[in-house]
């Protein structure tokens, strides 16, 4: 499968290009800052730009099956628009490029996720996140009514550990305190929900 992954430098983007790579994926990325691709630079079809514009993006995803999104803004609690500047390119780019497919990272407590989290998770996204979280229910939204063949992806708190392969994906999980998934487990979701139709249309919660 050809795959354009946008946030490839950062971890969760990085455990996707590794996954894609190892399964006989063909992986361009999209970066602002080429040099920080590192070692995959040789293994990926490089394109620098910003995912906030529709021209780079337009670029990057001439001939590709699927967009795997794993954007976001790093340890910064401003969105800066990120996410719905984003979206917006994205959605016109794929369809002018005639890609009907996107896989797309979000976060638990985003939208109507958020009426089904915890009282400790509630403390958190109304305080530390509220504005990324703003921002992602507007491209969120924008997203499901794309016409796109799209998946949203919902994960509890991310870790750095490792895949365990054991997490539970569902439209809906149960919520108790404060639960984790891994970057890498993510990952590994995102990339199988690209090859599969099983989560077409659907926004899953993934937690461990
Ligand atoms: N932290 C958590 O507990 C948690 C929980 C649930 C969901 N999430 C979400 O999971 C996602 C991934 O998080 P992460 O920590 O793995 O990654 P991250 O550190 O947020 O990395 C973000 C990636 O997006 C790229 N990016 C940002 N703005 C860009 C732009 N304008 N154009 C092109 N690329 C851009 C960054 O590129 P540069 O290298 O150029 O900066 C980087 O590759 C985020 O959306 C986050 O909100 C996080």
């Amino acid at each position: 499968m050809k795959l354009l992954i946008l946030g490839a430098t950062g971890p969760t983007g990085r455990h996707v290009v590794d996954l894609a790579l190892r399964s006989g994926d063909s992986v361009t990325t999209l970066v602002r800052d080429p040099s920080a691709l590192g070692d995959l630079t040789e293994k990926v079809t490089p394109f620098t730009g910003d995912a906030t514009s529709h021209r780079d993006i337009v670029a990057a995803a001439a001939g590709q099956d699927a967009i795997v999104s794993a954007l976001g803004r790093g340890s910064s609690v401003r969105a800066d628009g990120l996410f719905t500047q984003a979206s917006a390119a994205v959605i016109g780019a794929a369809k002018e490029a005639g890609i009907s497919r996107l896989v797309w990272l979000s976060s638990f407590g985003v939208g109507e996720t958020f009426d089904r989290s915890s009282a400790a998770q509630k403390t958190i996204f109304r305080t530390l996140l509220r504005s990324i979280y703003a921002d992602k229910r507007i491209a969120d939204d924008r997203i499901r009514s794309s016409g796109l063949d799209w998946t949203v992806v919902y994960p509890t708190r991310l870790t750095h550990g490792p895949a365990k392969g054991t997490y539970s994906a569902d439209d809906r999980l149960p919520m108790k305190g404060n639960p984790t998934i891994s970057r890498a487990d993510v990952a590994a979701f995102m990339h199988q929900a690209a090859h599969g139709s099983e989560w077409l249309h659907r926004s899953p919660v993934i937690s461990d």
